[in-house]
């Protein structure tokens, strides 16, 4: 993104024999975050409270009270998703959990956890808007209970290169669209985050920025079996830090266009504006799918590393999932004219 930050190899290599050996290993994990800190935030899990809690919560502390917490954990539904050979060993919750991309929280990874307190994630309301049949706003809780949620295991690649792989909890947008149902003339689907200065002070102190973030599909992708309304990880609800309560993840396109925390969906018949293509159209298109053979104009996109294991692996055609989506573009990873720079 703007400021580019690729964290230095041995911030992932200190601990990180393999993921598997991280994930079991919380040992390991309490002694990165500062010891005490972490041990003595065990035991606050979940609970609201006041600044001298807060400052002991841990990063898997985030979770907001919700009256669904019984619809977690989930069985994985769809095998077929889940990642093949390549790329596809979960990466430890707690990885996921402290190096995060959120910027109404700062802009530095590894402190966004330790921000998102203030942020009041439940109850939440989705309002769906625009060229549909049934446009309302939704309880978040009705909607968890109206779909089956189902456990999608998807790679998650960031432009900046990084990447981890994530055991996503929700329901297909597709499911969520039938329901509102689009009218014939739907040709877009617009997503719209919250916009709480006084929560989240990155809103406030980086007026540079083009809040709330927004972001948008084709509806096309946005009916794409892959398309997915997260509201949890890790066999819970949604850690704020990762876009509690609702989110969406789109896992062959970079990061930014998964926006976190959404309030509204709007359905267009115009190709909506999205946040990292207004503010460096030059750099950020709308389309943005995962192209390994397009270099972003700072850097080339061959490679990514996989956070928590030091591995830097090639990185694939549509996050490796082109199977599911090539058709949606004529073959073509990057459509033309997607970004200025692309052939
Ligand atoms: N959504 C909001 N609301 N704000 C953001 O800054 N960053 C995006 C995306 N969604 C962002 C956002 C980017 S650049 C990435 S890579 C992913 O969230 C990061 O998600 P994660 O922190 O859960 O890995």
């Amino acid at each position: 993104m703007a400021n580019i930050h690729i964290p230095p190899g041995w911030r992932l290599r200190e601990s990180e024999a393999t993921p598997e050996s991280v994930y079991l290993d919380r040992r390991q994990f309490v002694a990165r975050m500062g010891g005490g800190a972490v041990l003595a935030a065990a035991s606050l899990a979940c609970r609201p409270g006041g600044a001298a809690e807060a400052q002991q919560r841990g990063p898997l502390d985030n979770i907001p009270d919700t009256p669904t917490a019984d619809l977690y954990p989930v069985a994985v539904n769809d095998p077929r998703f889940t990642p093949g050979d390549r790329h596809k060993e979960v990466s430890p919750e707690e990885i996921v959990a402290t190096y995060n991309n959120f910027y109404e929280f700062g802009t530095d990874k590894d402190g966004v956890w330790r921000n998102v307190g203030p942020f009041e994630a439940r109850p939440w309301e989705l309002e769906v808007t625009g060229l549909v049949e049934n446009p309302g706003v939704y309880d978040l809780v009705e909607l968890e209970r109206a779909f089956p949620l189902e456990e999608r295991i998807y790679r998650h690649r960031c432009v900046e290169r990084w990447s981890v792989v994530v055991p996503w909890i929700g329901f297909p947008l597709a499911r969520l669209l039938e329901r509102v149902q689009p009218r014939n003339d739907a040709r877009y689907v617009g997503f719209v985050t919250f916009d709480r200065p006084e929560q989240a002070f990155g809103q406030k102190t980086q007026s540079w920025y083009k809040w709330p973030y927004y972001e948008g599909l084709r509806m096309d992708e946005a009916m794409n079996e892959l398309s997915f309304v997260v509201t949890g990880m890790y066999g819970h609800p949604l850690q704020k830090q990762n876009g509690a309560p609702v989110r969406i993840h789109v896992p062959w396109k970079y990061g930014y266009k998964s926006p976190k925390s959404i309030v509204r969906i709007d359905v267009t018949d115009e190709m909506p504006m999205t946040f990292w293509n207004d503010l460096q159209p030059s750099e950020y298109g709308f389309y943005s799918n995962v192209d390994p053979d397009v270099p972003h104009p700072r850097w080339s996109q061959a490679q990514e590393e996989i956070v928590g294991t030091g591995q830097r692996v090639p990185t694939l055609p549509f996050n490796g999932y082109g199977e599911w989506v090539a058709e949606l573009y004529g073959g073509r990873v990057t459509p033309v004219g997607d970004v200025p720079h692309a052939r």
